[in-house]
């Protein structure tokens, strides 16, 4: 009889809708962390705080990434407007720009936070977000101490695209294999738990940092952060946005429009960690909003999958609809566990001129029995059918 185990209020719902199909479980064992199921609360303001954190656990998320922390919050100062969204023409948000800082919380309430937490949801898995300047005792200290407070796992803020660069933080260290790869021994040295480098996408070749932190010994690699950008100038103020005493600076860009870089970012550093460093982890993120999106990420390697954006366009009920997704996908595929298909999907990624060798193949195989509407060379593309002739090109 096909069930799906694990404590979700939503399984009585799920074992209704797929009786009769093998035994599947959304639950997953990350680098010896127990998750309910995949999806993971992304650091920013879906886990700002306790209370948040709180309502994290109680909708069901498999694990919560709490809001960067650093030992001084003194030096981080937010802005009002920090955030721009961008629009498809039916109104629904599918870009989002922030200029937002790590937490501005002090390091002391943090520590207080993240015992209440663990506290009160034991069983939970709650990950520390970290950044710090360019100092050994700076990393080690601030690991020493989320540790002492019984936080899970660490994840290692090296991507944030803006503030602080002038104090060597965020990105401004992952841009630089070297450095990183000094840091992560630094944290290897001091961090009983896991922990997880996450990456920045402003970089031409991703997987040279990710290396640098497996390297040095970093359990996993979570990508992507936001990509930098500028969202937009108002045509009536010629103000770039989002617009603080009239002037702008540039943000971060998360969000549905994002998926698609993610998915290739993914997908490369999952591919190296397949070749030079199996085992480790991958914690894939960027714009994703369903079981469908989730699905795709888990394929190109993705062990956990974060949500951030999401859950502030949809609240953190989405969870329960995004496992309904997810089982769905894997009752019709009939995989049992998240273990049958993950990274199944990178074995079809090949050069581009192999697939040039593949269809011709294909074709001599089948007499060229491609329609003659599409276009064969580039001589053949008119003005009168262009778009047209674009669309037929497409899958
Ligand atoms: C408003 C906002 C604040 C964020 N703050 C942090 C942060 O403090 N630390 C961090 O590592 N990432 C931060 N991020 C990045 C997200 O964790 C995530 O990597 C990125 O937004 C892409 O995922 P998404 O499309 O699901 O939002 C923030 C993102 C947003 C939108």
């Amino acid at each position: 009889m096909w069930q799906i185990r694990g404590p979700s209020p939503y399984a009585a719902r799920a074992n209704e809708k797929w009786k009769g199909n093998p035994i599947a479980t959304l639950a997953t064992t990350v680098d010896g962390l127990r998750l309910p199921n995949p999806f993971v609360i992304a650091s920013g303001p879906p886990g700002t705080n306790r209370n948040v954190i709180g309502q994290a656990f109680q909708a069901g998320w498999g694990a919560v990434i709490a809001k960067t922390v650093s030992l001084d919050a003194t030096k981080v100062i937010n802005v009002t407007p920090r955030y721009a969204k961008l629009l498809a023409t039916n109104g629904e948000v599918i870009g989002w720009e922030n200029i937002e800082l790590i937490s501005d919380r002090p390091f002391k309430i943090w520590e207080e936070e993240f015992k209440q937490c663990k506290d009160r949801f034991p069983d939970r898995i709650l990950i520390a977000s970290v950044m710090e300047e360019y100092r050994r005792d700076a990393w080690v200290e601030i690991i020493e101490r989320c540790q002492a407070c019984g936080v899970d796992a660490f994840e290692l803020n090296f991507s944030c695209p803006h503030g602080l660069p002038e104090r060597q933080m965020g990105a401004a260290m992952g841009e630089n294999p070297e450095i990183l790869e000094e840091v992560c021994g630094w944290v290897k040295n001091a961090a009983k738990k896991p922990f997880w480098a996450k990456m920045t996408p402003n970089i031409t070749h991703i997987e040279d940092p990710s290396r640098a932190a497996l390297k040095a010994g970093a359990t996993g690699i979570s990508a992507i952060n936001t990509l930098r950008c500028v969202m937009g100038v108002n045509l009536d103020t010629l103000r770039p946005e989002p617009t603080v005493e009239g002037y702008s600076t540039p943000g971060g860009y998360s969000s549905k429009a994002v998926r698609p870089i993610a998915l290739r970012m993914v997908m490369e550093i999952a591919t190296l960690i397949r070749r030079e460093f199996p085992g480790r982890s991958l914690s894939a993120i960027g714009g994703v909003e369903s079981g469908a999106d989730a699905a795709q990420f888990i394929l190109l390697g993705g062990d956990t999958v974060q949500v951030c954006t999401g859950v502030m366009k949809f609240g953190y009920e989405m969870v329960k609809p995004m496992c309904d997704e997810l089982l769905a996908f894997m009752a019709k595929h009939q995989f049992e566990t998240l273990a049958d298909f993950k990274g199944k999907s990178l074995d079809y990624f090949t050069t581009h001129a192999d697939l040039v060798k593949r269809q011709t193949e294909r074709k001599v195989a089948q007499k060229a029995t491609t329609s003659a509407k599409v276009v064969q060379s580039d001589d053949e593309w008119s003005g009168e059918e262009f778009v047209k002739q674009s669309s037929a090109l497409a899958n």
